[in-house]
């Protein structure tokens, strides 16, 4: 498991899906998928898995000059991407993380998670939920969608461990709250 703040390159891999996305984007405007969610001013927001940033643009608009947006994944051709997005658009409140599961954010800073096509990817998929439940507010949300599996399966995983439960749906997402792992101690 990694986590840094830098990286630089380009990769056919990821030129190819930032290329297809463009495409995807015109279709579909992500703004259309963040309104489900109900993004507010100031929110501080995860993108986890957030390829070459088709979600930053738009959640860096909605949250504001107080929110903050942190787009994290694994591959590093993808965080240059954004890196490269950030200063071509001038976003001082995105911030790239470099990582597979470890988000180096504080416990309970974060008001929404995104996790868009990325379940499907997942080897160490506890892990990285237990991870987002660490960093997640407890009124915060976990939004997730992948169109590569079916509803039920995305529950099923998502709730699998008991960490997250089903809080609301929109047309393109499914919408998780932490479960109350203290019977509503806190
Ligand atoms: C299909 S792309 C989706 C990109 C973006 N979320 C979107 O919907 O436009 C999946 C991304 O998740 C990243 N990813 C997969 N597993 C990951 C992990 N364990 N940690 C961080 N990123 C991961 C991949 O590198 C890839 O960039």
């Amino acid at each position: 498991m990694t986590t840094s703040r830098r990286a630089t390159g380009v990769s056919v891999d990821i030129w190819l899906m930032s290329l297809t996305y463009k495409l995807r984007d015109l279709l579909l405007p992500r703004t259309e998928i963040l309104k489900e969610v109900g993004i507010r001013e100031g929110y501080f927001v995860l993108d986890f898995g957030c390829g070459p940033g088709s979600y930053v643009l738009p959640l860096s608009r909605m949250v504001g000059e107080q929110g903050r947006v942190y787009a994290l994944d694994r591959n590093p051709f993808a965080v240059d991407a954004v890196n490269r997005l950030v200063l071509k658009k001038q976003l001082p409140n995105v911030e790239t993380i470099l990582s597979d599961c470890h988000t180096g954010l504080a416990s309970e800073s974060i008001d929404a998670v995104l996790l868009y096509d990325v379940v499907h990817h997942l080897e160490a998929r506890y892990n990285v939920l237990s991870e987002l439940h660490r960093v997640l507010k407890d009124t915060g949300v976990l939004s997730v969608g992948d169109h590569h599996l079916k509803r039920d399966d995305i529950i099923r995983m998502v709730g699998e461990g008991g960490l997250f439960e089903l809080a609301f749906e929109g047309r393109r997402t499914h919408n998780f709250r932490k479960s109350d792992l203290n019977g509503g101690k806190h």
